[in-house]
């Protein structure tokens, strides 16, 4: 009875309570109904003294004769005790928690591979351009490092948790064991890994041969490859090049099979591996885990570092036009570093166009399965020649063709909006042409096209475009050549972050990403298959991504490595952030936010350099409700005579993502960066000198001594209520010695966090962007239940007519731990009970009111937020169909019961649950509860 009016204010999402009977063991991290889940899957976790944990569930199960179950994976070590399996039949999650003697279970959460961004066209095709080999490295100090103080990375051990090596490849030396570049791996998986456990097959050589993309192969060649004096035509690069750390020790350990999904124990099995095989680095460029870091692969970050000080690596995540708060697992997890991109000054596209003997550099796109030849020449016919003379023109080849393309290459001009590249090339498809030739209208960068699989495509530069057109109004015939080399061409944006890059903060306002390493084209090694696959001339490719970064970074890692010696995890983030470069946001001179781009572009020669470390790296602020009065900066000077260093606050960009009076987060476009909201920084050390007229203070710094430093940070008050601004800045100290400077960035949110609403209640954002065709009538969208389709809001006692169906909007304006949405009958009598429910309230059941899929109980832990990007089609949690169907509550495990039944006619309400930030899931006070007026469920 409690139980049920606790419910009643709070609703169903109770934490897993202690049983009398039967040890339960917690559960922690994503579980049920988590979008990425493997579903009755589970990862359990067992003290140390286990060294068995596979047997351990073999006796378990072995209580339970009908029970089935399919091992997945085990491991034990020094650090860790685990098995995970797959529960065969029905889904009973109490025979789980019940395994006696284990610490906590968890759901196993489905991994994607990495998809990394396909785009090699530089913003100005024409220019002239000197390549130099390794340019790459004078962004980031490696040069200077690896000429200066000749560090090569010689002998330290780098993990790389991927899809696997393609190690034959002379680039990387060409083989495997002791005296090779790859000194040793594990396959977790093997090729034809599905996600199932009867799929796994686990043995000692990470080869890959066979995946598309041969990302790991590419991520290896970023930390360690070197293609500089390769002799043999077969492997010879036209664009020599080295990984940043050629003479690192490369351990690969091979989480994916040749295609598709790994799941969070794989990962987590690979970190202890790599942790008990005593390598110093680990990178993992895997991201799109779930958002909070209680995943057992971030855990196992944070449990390698501290245990063995390993530096942990893992990339922030491709999700930047999605907008703030992207941070997941296992880069969220706390004492591993996150990485953030930023663009290469150069790209190295494979494929060109020759239009009348000028050749313009070229991509093919994503989806084609058939390639134009080497020396192919086709000809161009102008789907419609006034349309792509136009700069402004958006709908290029989304509607009829003005000319006949029948066995010719249509020619569109690119401008986003009306229809997308898939949709153009499938119209060129159908009316017969042999080839979709796309030329961009804008000299925008990073983006590439999609395409249709079934015919060639090229995406071409502006000036390729115009060059096109010029020739077309002249009346002339216009052929292209299409022509596989490589080549190197200047990028505007190098040196920038990347458009692609997630953002943090994470949820709890940590400081996430920490740092940036290049990963916005980056030239690596790839596969034999994959570069068949991909259609490239050669074993090498241009990538783009948070994968390519955080090798990068591993990669100086290596270095600092190799110069330091084996110091904590700790003071190598730390010279990495001191000395990384903060930069302004492309084409301005507003420094990007620290939640974008953490403290700046990693520095090696800076890192592996400095005398001074300042700690803690960085100042997560909190937001203005829990900010602290003052934080404290510790400098330590490792030079040989006293040093006096000059103190500075620097402002950097305010990211806002609430507009005001709309609490639905914008997409990126609509994400401002601004140069207001800025908190006053005030040092308040009175080792400290008077304030200059700068607002430079000095403080003086023994040698070999520290000195604390307190500083004081006053948010601005100018923020409209609700938007939630992340402000954030540098602290920069210069010290007199070389003029070097060093900086700590520091981030906060003025407004408080916690109350911000979990559930939507005035967007006219996504109305705009999504909802406009099916939301008819309304103003704004707001969470809530609507009986038709004109989305007026109910009145009192309004029948709901569930035949019919009506809509449900659940509207998340963040990521939460946990939400659902439950009806309870208000009717005196005990209607529910007698049509087979146990109690008066149950979990409704909902359907995607666009495609109809059943989508099952409205109840989800972890809730992610989905992304609005403006051309992605509509996100199915967003709005409902509801035809009165219901999951029983279950007393026991608090979860939605297997099957829904009808609920009877009478009185409801609806209620939208959701937990608040920093909420406590036990504390009514920390949800977020929207309540409907009472209505009649009639059929
Ligand atoms: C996965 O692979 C296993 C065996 O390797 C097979 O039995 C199963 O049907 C596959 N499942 C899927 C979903 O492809
Ligand atoms: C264009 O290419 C076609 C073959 O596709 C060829 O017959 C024609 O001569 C070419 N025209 C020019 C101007 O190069
Ligand atoms: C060609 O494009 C122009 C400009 O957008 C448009 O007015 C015209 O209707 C188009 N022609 C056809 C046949 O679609
Ligand atoms: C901010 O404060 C909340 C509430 O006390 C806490 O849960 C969270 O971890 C804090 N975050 C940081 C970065 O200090
Ligand atoms: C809803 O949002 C709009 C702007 O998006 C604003 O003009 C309006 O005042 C807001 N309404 C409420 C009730 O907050
Ligand atoms: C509910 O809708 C169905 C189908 O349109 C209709 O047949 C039925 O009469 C409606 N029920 C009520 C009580 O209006």
């Amino acid at each position: 009875m409690q139980l049920l009016s606790l419910l009643a204010t709070l609703g169903a999402a109770l934490g897993v309570a202690a049983q009398d009977d039967v040890f339960r063991a917690p559960r922690t991290g994503a579980p049920e109904g988590f979008d990425g889940i493997i579903p009755c899957t589970f990862f359990v976790e067992f003290p140390t003294s286990v060294v068995d944990p596979a047997a351990e569930v073999k006796n378990h199960f072995a209580k339970y004769p009908t029970a089935k179950y399919a091992l997945r994976t085990s491991f034990s070590s020094d650090l860790i005790s685990f098995a995970s399996f797959e529960l065969k039949g029905q889904c009973d999650e109490d025979i789980v928690a019940s395994i006696g003697g284990a610490i906590h279970y968890q759901a196993v959460t489905v991994r994607a591979p990495p998809v990394p961004v396909k785009d090699v066209n530089p913003l100005k095709s024409g220019a002239p351009f000197v390549h130099k080999q390794d340019q790459i490295h004078d962004l980031t100090g490696v040069n200077k490092a690896r000429n200066e103080l000749g560090l090569t990375g010689k002998g330290v051990k780098v993990a790389v948790i991927d899809s696997g090596i393609y190690y034959l490849h002379p680039a990387l030396g060409g083989g495997i064991g002791p005296n090779f570049k790859v000194v040793k791996g594990h396959d977790f998986v093997g090729n034809s890994f599905n996600g199932t456990a009867e799929s796994i097959q686990e043995s000692d050589d990470p080869l890959d041969n066979c995946s598309d993309v041969s990302h790991g192969t590419h991520v290896t060649g970023i930390i360690a490859g070197d293609a500089r004096d390769i002799k043999d035509p077969k492997w010879a690069p036209k664009v020599p090049f080295s990984g940043v750390a050629p003479d690192a020790r490369i351990y690969g350990y091979r989480v994916f099979g040749c295609q598709g999904l790994t799941g969070g124990d794989i990962i987590t099995k690979a970190i202890y591996m790599a942790a008990k095989d005593g390598v110093d680095i680990i990178n993992m460029s895997l991201g799109g885990g779930p958002a909070f870091n209680d995943e057992s692969d971030s855990l196992a970050v944070d449990k390698v570092v501290a245990a063995q000080q390993i530096v942990v690596l893992a990339s922030s995540g491709n999700s930047g036009s999605n907008g703030p708060f992207a941070t997941g697992s296992p880069a969220n997890a706390k004492t591993g570093i996150s990485v953030a991109s930023f663009d290469n000054g150069e790209t190295y596209p494979h494929l060109g166009g020759i239009i009348e003997g000028s050749t313009y550099p070229a991509s093919l796109s994503i989806a084609e399965k058939v390639h134009l030849q080497d020396g192919q020449t086709v000809e161009l016919v102008a789907w419609n020649l006034t349309a792509a003379a136009d700069p402004n023109n958006i709908s290029d080849g989304c509607f009829k063709p003005s000319n006949d393309v029948t066995g010719k290459a249509a020619f569109m001009r690119w401008g986003a909006g009306v229809c997308g590249s898939v949709a153009r090339c499938t119209n060129a498809y159908k009316a017969g042409a042999i080839a979709c030739i796309i030329a961009k209208n804008k000299p925008v960068d990073n983006f590439g096209i999609t395409g249709y699989e079934k015919i060639p495509g090229m995406l071409l530069p502006q000036e390729a475009g115009d060059h096109i057109v010029r020739l077309m109004q002249a009346g002339k015939t216009v052929n292209v050549t299409a022509t596989y080399q490589v080549f190197a061409y200047g990028q505007s944006t190098g040196g920038t972050l990347s458009s692609f890059s997630s953002p943090g903060l994470d949820l709890e306002l940590n400081l996430k990403p920490e740092i940036a390493g290049i990963g916005g084209n980056v030239l690596s090694t790839i596969s034999p298959h994959s570069a068949e696959h991909e259609g490239s001339p050669e074993p090498y490719i241009d990538m783009s991504g948070t994968s390519m970064s955080s090798p990068y970074t591993a990669g100086v890692v290596a270095l600092l490595i190799e110069k330091r010696g084996k110091i904590p995890a700790a003071s190598f983030k730390a010279y990495l952030m001191n000395n990384a470069k903060p930069a302004p946001i492309y084409n301005t001179s507003l420094t990007h936010s620290p939640s974008y781009q953490g403290a700046g572009l990693v520095d090696a020669f800076g890192a592996a350099t400095a005398q001074t470390i300042v700690t803690p790296p960085g100042l997560a602020l909190n937001d203005t409700v829990n900010i602290k009065n003052q934080y404290t900066i510790k400098i330590t000077n490792n030079y040989k005579v006293d040093v006096t260093y000059a103190l500075q606050a620097k402002t950097a960009a305010t990211s806002t993502q609430y507009l005001s009076g709309d609490d639905f987060p914008e997409d990126q476009s609509g994400t401002l960066l601004t140069n207001d909201q800025h908190a006053t920084v005030t040092f308040l050390s009175n080792t400290c000198s008077e304030e200059d007229t700068t607002g430079t203070k000095t403080v003086l710094v023994r040698a070999g001594a520290s000195v604390d430093v307190d500083i004081q940070f006053t948010p601005s008050a100018l923020a409209p209520a609700g938007n939630l601004p992340v402000y954030g800045g540098y602290i920069s100290i210069t010290n007199s010695i070389d003029e070097s400077a060093l900086s700590v960035p520091y981030v906060g949110m003025i407004g408080s966090w916690a109350e911000k609403p979990f559930w939507s209640r005035n967007s006219t954002s996504l109305l705009k962007q999504w909802l406009r065709t099916l939301v008819k009538g309304a103003q704004t969208a707001t969470t809530g239940l609507y009986a038709d389709t004109s989305f007026a809001p109910l009145v009192a006692n309004d029948a709901v007519n569930a035949t019919d169906g009506s809509f449900v909007l659940a509207i998340p304006t963040y990521t939460s731990r946990q939400a659902s949405v439950v009806v309870q009958y208000v009717g005196g009598d005990n209607a529910m009970v007698a049509s087979g429910f146990s109690s008066n309230i149950a979990y409704i059941k909902l359907y995607d009111a666009v495609s109809g899929d059943d989508q099952g109980p409205a109840y989800w832990q972890t809730f992610q937020r989905t992304s609005y990007q403006k051309a992605q089609g509509l996100p199915a949690n967003l709005l409902y169909l509801w035809t009165g169907r219901a999951y029983d509550f279950d007393s026991k495990s608090k979860l939605p019961s297997l099957r829904s039944q009808a609920l009877p006619a009478g009185n409801f309400v609806m209620r939208f649950m959701g937990l608040k930030n920093f909420g406590d899931i036990t504390k009514p006070a920390d949800w977020d509860v929207l309540e409907t007026v009472p209505f009649t469920l009639v059929y």
